[in-house]
């Protein structure tokens, strides 16, 4: 039965300050558009989701009854802005000055196997609607009419939003596209709501039947990145993967120990407190050193394969554990000079670097931040130019120089003055058969 509950004057403004965010006067475009060409338009997801139960709004996702890629041209023109299409998938996006509209025609879905991307074809309003994830996804507010707006509810979305429940629209749902199962934990951390319980088994039960065995590496590599972003409890996300059994589906024993679990959400929380000239951190790269340290290569080279891995990720994957573990044992060294400490620090990542600073011991953490404050940034005023300027012939041994005269920079053994004469001095020694330290 479906239920249609008038938005309030606050839940008006909201949505109609992020319509005229994306375009001033959107809300009336969308409903000129939609009267003049015949076709219903409903904002459906997460916008009415997040305005009921939070007064807030992001991005509009838009589905016409009808032709989505007309009016979404149609409405392209009415405002100025561009339209591309996917015919395939029955999508459009509407670039404005303010942002993009996602714009679909009302479709219906058959899935011909399980996992894989179903067929697509035009449907009634109603068909979209139980193609979707979630219960609370399925909300809908009618643009096309116009204002007053009300809230269309046709599966208890209201009511579970009320409960913090997450629940299926029916059986088979995970069956038919196993990443909702990571979807539910994103929207579990995300919204604070948790699985329903028929939900939560039917997922366990996809699992086990190996339902993860027949999606693409694309699709998992995707949502499971999506779900490991650095934003809010991390640690939490990946305990309930574990729960829902869904670490197996990268490695077959594969588990995240108590201890382990908690360095992760301590290393997010250091990742936000990092300078702002380091990279930004990927959540994934937060959790895998610490998740895969139990696995021997082999293992640790099929989870790459898996998750269809970029070769330098793969790369960095099998070498990230070792490089933060060489780290440490360097920063706990008592007789380590900065030079060391630099040159471990050096080619780590921002997600190593703020899992070693997630580390509990003081004198390792105080080592990271003298690193980070201090040495990273010494810069030689010395350059190579100068060294051939001064007679050096070119070849690798001055970018050999220029390093160990960093380093000695680094040490303190010498001051930027006696840059020239120290590395000068090096190459005299290497000319003369020594090496250079
Ligand atoms: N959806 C779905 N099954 C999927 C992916 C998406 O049913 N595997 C539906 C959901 O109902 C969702 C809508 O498509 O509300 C839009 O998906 P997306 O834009 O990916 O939503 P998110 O960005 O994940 O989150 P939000 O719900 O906040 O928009």
């Amino acid at each position: 039965m479906r239920r249609s509950i008038p938005l309030s004057p606050e839940q008006h403004q909201t949505l109609e300050d992020r319509a005229n965010q994306v375009h001033p006067g959107l809300l009336e475009a969308i409903q000129s558009t939609s009267q003049r060409l015949g076709c219903p338009v409903f904002v459906v997801g997460g916008a009415p989701r997040d305005l009921v139960s939070s007064n807030q709004v992001g991005d509009l996702d838009l589905v016409v009854e009808g032709d989505g890629e007309g009016f979404a041209r149609a409405l392209a023109a009415a405002l100025g802005g561009k339209m591309k299409s996917h015919p395939r998938f029955f999508t459009a996006e509407v670039e404005l000055p303010g942002g993009r509209l996602d714009v679909a025609t009302t479709r219906q879905e058959c899935y011909d196997s399980p996992a894989v991307l179903p067929s697509v074809e035009p449907g009634p309003f109603k068909d979209d609607l139980r193609r979707r994830d979630f219960t609370v996804n399925t909300l809908a507010i009618e643009l096309g009419k116009g204002p007053p707006f009300a809230v269309q509810d046709s599966y208890e979305a209201l009511r579970d939003l009320k409960e913090h429940r997450l629940g299926v629209l029916h059986d088979e749902s995970f069956i038919d596209d196993p990443t909702r199962i990571l979807r539910g934990v994103r929207l579990e951390s995300r919204l604070g709501f948790r699985l329903d319980e028929v939900t939560e088994r039917l997922a366990t039960g996809a699992v086990t039947d190996g339902v993860f065995d027949s999606l693409s590496s694309d699709r998992l590599r995707r949502e499971l990145f999506r779900l490991l972003e650095p934003i809010g409890s991390i640690e939490t996300r990946l305990q309930r993967l574990g729960e829902l059994g869904l670490l197996s589906v990268l490695s077959r024993d594969l588990q995240l120990s108590a201890e382990d679990q908690a360095w992760i959400g301590r290393a997010a929380e250091k990742a936000g407190d990092l300078p702002a000239d380091t990279a930004d951190v990927e959540g994934w790269r937060l959790a895998f050193p610490a998740l895969l340290a139990g696995l021997d290569r082999t293992a640790v080279e099929s989870v790459a394969a898996r998750l269809a891995l970029r070769p330098n990720e793969r790369e960095w994957l099998l070498t990230s554990r070792l490089d933060l573990d060489h780290a440490l044992e360097l920063l706990r060294h008592e007789e380590s000079r900065p030079s060391d400490v630099d040159r471990a620090l050096g080619p780590l990542r921002s997600e190593q670097i703020a899992l070693l600073l997630a580390v509990t011991e003081a004198p390792v953490v105080r080592q990271v931040h003298v690193w980070l404050d201090d040495w990273r940034s010494v810069q030689l005023s010395l350059t190579g130019q100068e060294l051939l300027e001064a007679g050096i012939a070119p070849g690798a041994w001055i970018g050999r120089a220029l390093d160990s005269t960093r380093e000695a920079r680094l040490n303190g053994t010498i001051t930027a003055r006696e840059e020239l004469d120290f590395a000068l001095n090096l190459l005299k020694k290497e000319n003369s058969g020594a090496e250079i330290e």
